[in-house]
C-alpha cells in the first residue's frame, strides 16, 4: 500500500510566477511587436531569477518590480529592441499575467475539501495583488505573502518560514506547490511537503532533495491530498 506523503497537510501554499501565473503571457500579448518573442521572454525570466539569487547573495535587495524591469531591459537590449512604449506595455502586462487554465477549479476543489490556501512569492505585494485580482482568484487565498517585508528572495529558508509564521502551522502541515524546481528543492529542504508542478517536462534538479510528488500541472493536486 503506498504511503500518503501528504497525510496531515492542512494548507496548500502556492508559488505564483510559473505556477499559478504564466510568465510568458506578458510577451505573448505583444509578440507581434518583437523580433523573437520566445527568446526575449525566456531571457527575461532567466535574468529575473538570476537577479533575485545574486542580489540576495550580495545583500543588495530591491523589490521584484525593479528586478523584473532590470531583467526586461537586459533582454530588450540583448535583442536590440528600443521601443520604450513596448517596454512599458510589457511591464504593465506583468501586472495582468494569465493564470493557468486549471488553477481556478483546482483552488475551488481544495476550498471544498477544507484546505487553507495561500501564495508565497518573490513578487511584491502590489504585483501579486494585481495578478490575483486580474484572474479573480482573491477569494481562494487567506494570505498572499510577499518576500518584500523580509528583503531576501527564495530559496532562502527565511522565506518559507514566513508561511509557517503567517499560517501558524508546522512545516509538515503545509503542501507547497511550485513549477520552479529550484524553489521546490528549497521548500523541501526547509521541511514542507512538496508537489513539483513540472509544466515543462524538465529533469529533476540535483539539489539534495526530491519532491514528494511530481505533477504536469495543478490538476492532479486535490486527489493527491
Ligand atoms: C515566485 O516567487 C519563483 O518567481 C517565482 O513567484
Amino acid at each position: 500500500m503506498s504511503v500518503n506523503k501528504f497525510k496531515g497537510v492542512r494548507a496548500c501554499v502556492f508559488d505564483a510566477y510559473g505556477t499559478l501565473f504564466d510568465v510568458h503571457s506578458a510577451v505573448g500579448r505583444h509578440s507581434a511587436r518583437l523580433p523573437d518573442a520566445s527568446a526575449v521572454s525566456i531571457l527575461w525570466r532567466t535574468k529575473q531569477l538570476e537577479y533575485t539569487w545574486l542580489r540576495t547573495l550580495m545583500g543588495r535587495y530591491v523589490d521584484f518590480w525593479q528586478i523584473t524591469q532590470d531583467a526586461l531591459n537586459f533582454s530588450l537590449d540583448t535583442y536590440e529592441v528600443t521601443d520604450a512604449a513596448l517596454q512599458q506595455d510589457l511591464m504593465q502586462a506583468y501586472l495582468e499575467l494569465s493564470c493557468y487554465p486549471e488553477a481556478p477549479k483546482v483552488l475551488e476543489a481544495l476550498k471544498e475539501k477544507g484546505f487553507r490556501c495561500a501564495i508565497l512569492s518573490n513578487g511584491s505585494a502590489e504585483m501579486l495583488n494585481s495578478a490575483v485580482r486580474n484572474s479573480a482568484l482573491q477569494d481562494f487565498f487567506e494570505a498572499v505573502i510577499s518576500v518584500d517585508s523580509l528583503g531576501v528572495y527564495k530559496p532562502d529558508p527565511r522565506v518559507y518560514q514566513m508561511a509557517v509564521d503567517q499560517l501558524d502551522l508546522q512545516p509538515g502541515e503545509i503542501a507547497f506547490q511550485s513549477s520552479n524546481a529550484w524553489d521546490a528543492a528549497g521548500a523541501g529542504a526547509f521541511g514542507f511537503k512538496v508537489a513539483w508542478i513540472n509544466r515543462f517536462g524538465q529533469q529533476a534538479e540535483r539539489l539534495g532533495t526530491l519532491a514528494d510528488a511530481e505533477l504536469k500541472d495543478l490538476g492532479g493536486l486535490p486527489d493527491l491530498l
